[in-house]
């Protein structure tokens, strides 16, 4: 499978078509962006690392019976996908209370509320990506009462898989982010990736973070961390 014409370009990553319509190749970048594009940098091997990350973890997924667009690894930064039309949505996941939640409702980082949160963002930068719900959703034909139903099961399982997996290897996984897309028989599937770009990781033992917020809030060096995560995931998958 070749690269064809480039159908989108993004902040972190750009998806090309192939010669087969029902797939493309998803191609991560070493640039790195923080509040919604106005900080920016680039960091050498960052785009193989998330490539590697995510791969990883979507395979996993995939095994544990979560559909994926997940193909195969192509090379360091090419993942092979399946063609998805991509929901102009990105969904939460929150374990722990963190980032702009915190933020927003002056609640201490590390706060452990008493279920699971899920929250939905429009996806915009122009806009900051702003929280909205269900109900906007469906109101608003961004996706459907079945497709949202699907997904928000498919939300709680990732969750109870990725949680103890990540507790095996040392990792608190605080929050993370994902996007679902309609596949070609119109199916909801996960897209995107799940990487130390769209998750929070927080040591076990250290509380040390190992993901974006070390770019975010000037911490310390990401390619170290994203490493560390990998050589972890690696050990156990
Ligand atoms: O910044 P905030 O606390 O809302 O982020 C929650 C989680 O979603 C974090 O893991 C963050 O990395 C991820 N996220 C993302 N892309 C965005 C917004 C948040 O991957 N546009």
């Amino acid at each position: 499978m070749n690269r064809k014409s480039l159908l989108y370009n993004g902040k972190s990553k750009q998806i090309f078509a192939t010669e087969s319509p029902e797939y493309v190749i998803m191609c991560f970048k070493d640039d790195e962006t923080a509040y919604y594009g106005v900080k920016k940098s680039t960091i050498p091997n960052k785009g193989a690392l998330n490539n590697m990350i995510s791969s990883l973890i979507f395979q996993y997924l995939e095994k544990n019976g979560i559909h994926t667009h997940y193909v195969e690894q192509l090379s360091e930064t090419e993942q092979l996908c399946r063609r998805a039309t991509a929901l102009p949505l990105e969904f939460i996941v929150r374990n722990v209370i963190a980032g702009t939640l915190a933020r927003r409702l002056d609640i201490e980082e590390g706060t452990v509320p008493k279920q699971t949160i899920y929250e939905i963002c429009l996806k915009s930068d122009i806009l900051r990506d702003p929280l909205i719900n269900h109900y906007h959703v469906e109101a608003l034909g961004l996706a459907s009462k079945e497709n949202l139903s699907d997904i928000q099961n498919i939300l709680q399982t990732i969750n109870e898989l990725l949680v103890p997996t990540f507790k095996k290897i040392q990792i608190d996984l605080i929050d993370f982010k994902v996007e679902f897309g309609i596949d070609t028989s119109g199916r909801v599937m996960l897209i995107d990736e799940i990487s130390p770009d769209t998750a929070r990781f927080w040591d076990s033992n250290s509380h040390e973070r190992l993901d974006c917020d070390l770019f975010r809030r000037d911490l310390g060096d990401i390619e170290v961390a994203y490493k560390e995560v990998l050589t972890r995931l690696e050990n156990i998958m």
